[in-house]
């Protein structure tokens, strides 16, 4: 059996798809039907304790116990984790303490955060010798967006075809390191959560099927642009890959709907930077809330025009963040 430090304290950042994932073909093992690629943020993150001490398996997240099927999502997770250690049973119940700097559940990749500091911190306190690749395809069971939040910078998810191919991977930008606006138009938790969505959408949108076949194209023109540093590139592949995601959901029956009004103002004023010469470039995820590509010089100019654009608007600009990553012990 692997040596048992305990406990260990992890933390990792949010990750916003430039090119989405978007729909299981083994909800059991998290495959997805398309590849995915990432840009971690500096900006929110998760910091997870896991003490192997306890009788029963409790967890807390931002200081309260969590129930229900978020609970059974947790266990399930660390059963996966005990199975990697050889423990069954009692042997390696833990407590799992979670604090995050992002609205959970609000479509602002809380669970890319959450799951991947978990990981992290999971594998630490059974004493695991895993690499990245393994953390990756570990945190990729509890949450697809996950396995990408286990790298920093931007972040290549092969959809592989078995539990083993399916992993994220870095990839290289040199001196690419563009802004992340985040236009908060709504951090109140959504009503259909992205599991559910993206089911529904893969079982009965007829859109589905074609965004599918056109996700391969937009992943390979992504890496080639983020690889070469082309912010215009970069910007007109994911604004057009998210609002055709979304064009999937809302083709779903019953249909999904994440955007809002305040959403779509935000959205037009992402047309009007445009227009006006600024290159700013918006992707969502499901919920309301926009996320605006641009130059970090810009960020500025590019959050005073979302906020302007909706009255309840309040804006984050981010940068490229770090892998997860394990902190001092508690
Ligand atoms: C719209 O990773 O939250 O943010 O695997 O069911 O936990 P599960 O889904 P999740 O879905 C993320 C969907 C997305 C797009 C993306 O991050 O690629």
């Amino acid at each position: 059996m692997a040596a048992d430090p305990r406990s260990a304290t992890a933390v990792a950042h949010a990750n916003i798809a430039l090119v989405k994932y978007w729909g299981k073909r083994d909800a059991g093992l998290v495959l997805p039907w398309t590849g995915s690629l990432s840009m971690t943020l500096d900006a929110f993150s998760t910091r997870t304790t896991v003490h192997l001490d306890a009788d029963e398996d409790r967890v807390r997240i931002d200081g309260v116990p969590v129930t229900g099927e978020q609970y059974r999502r947790v266990v399930a997770f660390l059963d996966l984790v005990r199975a990697m250690a050889g423990r069954s049973g009692k042997a390696g119940k833990a407590r799992v303490d979670s604090w995050n700097t992002v609205p959970t559940g609000a479509g602002l990749a809380s669970s890319a955060s959450g799951f991947a500091a978990l990981a992290v911190a999971a594998a630490a306190a059974h004493g695991l010798d895993v690499d990245p690749t393994a953390l990756s395809r570990l945190a990729r069971r509890g949450s697809g967006s996950a396995s990408r939040s286990v790298f920093g910078g931007f972040a290549l998810w092969h959809a592989g075809h078995d539990d083993a191919s399916s992993y994220a991977e870095p990839v290289p930008s040199p001196g690419f390191a563009p802004a992340m606006v985040i236009a908060m138009v709504d951090t109140g938790h959504k009503s259909v959560s992205s599991r559910e969505a993206m089911r529904r959408t893969v079982e009965t949108s007829p859109l589905y099927r074609p965004w599918v076949d056109s996700a391969a194209e937009d992943l390979a023109g992504m890496l080639a642009a983020v690889t070469r540093g082309d912010l215009d590139a970069v910007g007109e592949i994911a604004e057009r890959n998210a609002l055709g995601m979304h064009a999937t959901m809302l083709a779903a029956r019953p249909a999904v709907r994440y955007l809002s009004p305040a959403t779509v103002a935000v959205l037009d004023s992402v047309l009007e930077l445009r227009r006006a010469g600024v290159s700013a470039y918006a992707t969502m995820d499901a919920g309301p809330n926009v996320k605006i590509l641009c130059y970090p010089e810009d960020a500025g100019r590019v959050a005073g025009a979302a906020s302007a654009a909706s009255a309840h608007c309040s804006t984050v600009v981010a940068g490229l963040g770090p892998s997860a990553h394990l902190v001092g012990r508690p």
